[in-house]
């Protein structure tokens, strides 16, 4: 029997799951539902993408141990995608034994194989801080065109690209200093030396779709590839190399590996032979990827795979990015929306029915809008499909299905005749296609009821059995799509399986007709979407852009009250955990180039300072402020914003529109002092 094993990307541990990130787990997801629905063994594999310097600098930051930031990012993940119907069979990390294992393995192929290569390389140091720092962490002047405030690895302004090294004036964002130019050894795999087989192995037309193929040849094949670079200097999160004490593996050179150890976790809790999986020809294994991290997947990869002796992927199956209303998501839009926000107003079953309807298999970027998220989602699934069920279950109650299948002028028939070409779109993940496919039939199935109009027969005690048959048509023709549409809508199959008294747990129920079984009472399926509830996420995603920061809670007074919608019920401990202090503004002043932040010294107690950015100037002018009493968030994590690190934050009412007020003590109250 085919045997498949499936993965998503391992998402990031310094993050929370959002919109975007969720694409390709509810694409993922689809993919395995359907392929169990027909009755294949499929496992679904993923884990957290745990180590490298981002990591470590975020544990810094919030005071906390790598190990505890890594469990506490993993818990959100995990209860992120289980609220979304995200069914993994493991989900690891690669911070594990088994990871570790499978990365000495490999490196042992490389190493036997001559693969790997010793190099000096010239980095930027940030000695305050006390790391080498990755290209993300040093901003700088563009060496071409001059722009200024650039990243480490290429310009925004003018698209060139250059080494971290180049940038004129470079500062680490870590601590605002100048960093130091240093020299370390670095160790390479020379990848060139699989230059035939990774040309065989993208060009073949099986592995990839054709775009990434032609941009693989056009883009790295075309030329020697270049070594990779595999290690980091100390200080660094991930696993020490063995035979190389004080260098730790790059984090890519971890994170796929990830795909294995998590494997072997599965495999170990299950009683599986873990060759059976990743060295054998009978399994094929499919990874879900997005765009930006192509050539991970489809160069380096396949490479250590191929040095190492591993199956290779049968297929890389790659997705665009996520646009909202055309654009990028955004912070201050409110767009840059997380999962969990998205939870406390709407039901997962509309993204993910939202997501299906625009996948296709080819790379493109798919966009989310709202106006038409919420005319699709009312039209098609409540509209269309639950709108079948709803007009007819109520009456088949008290029937039961007909014993016998009634003539429905081949409807059945039609739609059970659709399901090759359903299968066929899901298989090759145009799930967009399945999605119009399965609606058309759902159109067809609702003129049917439409034209029987059984509430009129249920006027008719004489129409009994007319009812019924009526009732039964209706009932199979929803079941039949409820069937086609179980990998996207899971909460959907199990309640039509309730209804109905059969679960739906395969593709097969698609083809033929349930009958004579009594029906359940009928419960509500879907509610229709509430253009409230979108704009309530959307207002409670929006943040003041990271340059100018949210440096205050804003409370707001009696009018805008009413407007702005309460957040979240929180618990005492919830609340317990937020650590307010009195503190007394020793220095403030203006910070140039920005709209509206003053820079703060606030004294809380003894020699304890803070910097802290506030959003109030023009409100207040910085010499009123010495010596003022205020309120403050201490144990708030440090976030770098454009003009410096703040390091709390003051706390404000405020309506908008510039009105700020700051919240004082009492007079007698004493800087340090804790707010309870
Ligand atoms: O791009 C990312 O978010 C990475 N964490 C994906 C890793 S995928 C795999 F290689 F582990
Ligand atoms: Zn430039």
């Amino acid at each position: 029997m085919r045997r498949l094993l499936v993965t998503s990307a391992l998402p990031y541990a310094n993050g929370h799951i959002h919109i975007g990130h969720l694409v390709e787990y509810l694409q993922t997801d689809i993919w395995v539902r359907f392929q169990k629905l027909r009755g294949r063994r499929c496992v679904y594999i993923c884990a957290d993408d745990t180590h490298g310097t981002a990591i470590m600098i975020r544990a810094r930051q919030e005071d906390l141990g790598e190990e505890e930031l890594i469990a506490r990012m993993k818990s959100a993940h995990v209860a992120d995608f289980k609220a979304f119907d995200i069914e993994f069979d493991h989900y690891g990390s690669t911070n594990s034994p088994a990871t570790r294992g499978f990365c000495g393995q490999i490196w042992a192929a490389l190493r036997k194989g001559d693969f790997i290569e010793e190099k000096e390389v010239t980095q930027l140091y940030d000695a305050q801080a006390g790391t080498f720092l990755a290209d993300r962490f040093v901003k700088g002047t563009c060496p071409k065109c001059k722009a200024p405030d650039q990243y480490g690895d290429s310009c925004d302004r003018c698209g060139a690209h250059y080494s971290p090294t180049d940038l004129i004036d470079p500062v680490s964002t870590l601590s605002n200093t100048a960093p130091e130019v240093r020299k370390a050894d670095h160790l390479f795999v020379n990848i060139e030396k699989l230059h035939g087989f990774l040309d065989e192995w993208t060009q073949g037309g099986e592995h990839l779709q054709p775009e990434v193929a032609n941009y693989l040849k056009g883009h790295f094949l075309g030329e020697p590839l270049r070594d990779w670079d595999v290690s980091r200097p100390a200080p660094y999160f991930g696993f020490e190399i063995p035979d190389s004490p004080g260098n730790y593996w790059y984090v890519w050179f971890d994170a796929p590996i990830g795909y294995i150890g998590s494997t072997a976790e599965w495999c170990e809790k299950h009683g599986e032979r873990f060759d059976d999986w990743w060295r054998s020809p009978e399994t094929e294994i499919h990874h879900f990827i997005g765009k930006d991290i192509t050539y991970f997947h489809t160069l380096f990869w396949p490479a250590m795979l191929k040095a190492a002796g591993f199956s290779l992927p049968e297929r890389v199956h790659i997705h665009g990015f996520l646009t909202v209303d055309g654009e990028k998501m955004s912070k201050s839009k409110g767009t840059f929306i997380l999962a969990s926000t998205y939870l406390k107003d709407l039901d997962p079953a509309y993204l993910r029915y939202y997501y299906a309807s625009k996948l296709t298999s080819r790379m493109d970027d798919i966009d989310l809008n709202f106006d038409e998220f919420i005319a699709k989602v009312n039209a098609d699934m409540v509209g269309n499909v639950v709108n079948l069920a709803s007009r007819t279950a109520r009456f088949a109650g008290r029937t039961g299905l007909s014993a016998e299948y009634p003539d429905d002028g081949g409807l059945f028939e039609k739609a059970a005749a659709d399901g090759g070409a359903i299968a066929g779109a899901y298989e090759k993940g145009d799930y967009a296609r399945a999605m119009r496919i399965i609606m058309a039939a759902g159109d067809r199935a609702n003129q049917y009821v439409e034209q029987q109009a059984p509430w009129n027969l249920a006027k008719d005690p004489a129409q009994a059995d007319r009812l019924r048959d009526v009732c039964t048509v209706g009932l199979n023709l929803f079941r039949q799509l409820a069937v086609y549409l179980a990998p996207v809508l899971p909460r959907l199959a199990r309640q039509t399986g309730e209804l109905l008294g059969e679960p739906i747990a395969s593709w097969d129920q698609s083809q033929k007709p349930l009958l004579g079984t009594a029906v359940n009472k009928f419960e509500h399926l879907m509610q229709r979407v509430d253009p409230k509830r979108v704009e309530a996420m959307v207002v409670a995603s929006r943040t003041p852009d990271e340059e100018e920061g949210p440096e205050s809670v804003p409370f707001d007074n009696d009018a805008a009250l009413l407007a702005e919608p309460l957040a979240a019920e929180i618990s005492f401990d919830e609340f317990a955990r937020v650590d307010l202090r009195v503190a007394r503004i020793v220095a403030a002043e203006d910070v140039p180039g920005a709209k509206k932040l003053l820079r703060l010294t606030l004294g809380l107690g003894g020699e304890n300072r803070r910097n802290v950015f506030a959003g109030i100037k023009g409100v207040y002018e910085p010499a009123d402020l010495v010596g003022r009493l205020v309120i403050c968030v201490a144990n708030l994590a440090p976030r770098k914003m454009k003009f410096g690190v703040s390091e709390g934050m003051i706390v404000a009412s405020g309506g908008g529109g510039g009105e700020v007020y700051l919240l004082s003590p009492d007079s007698g109250a004493k800087p340090g002092q804790r707010v309870h």
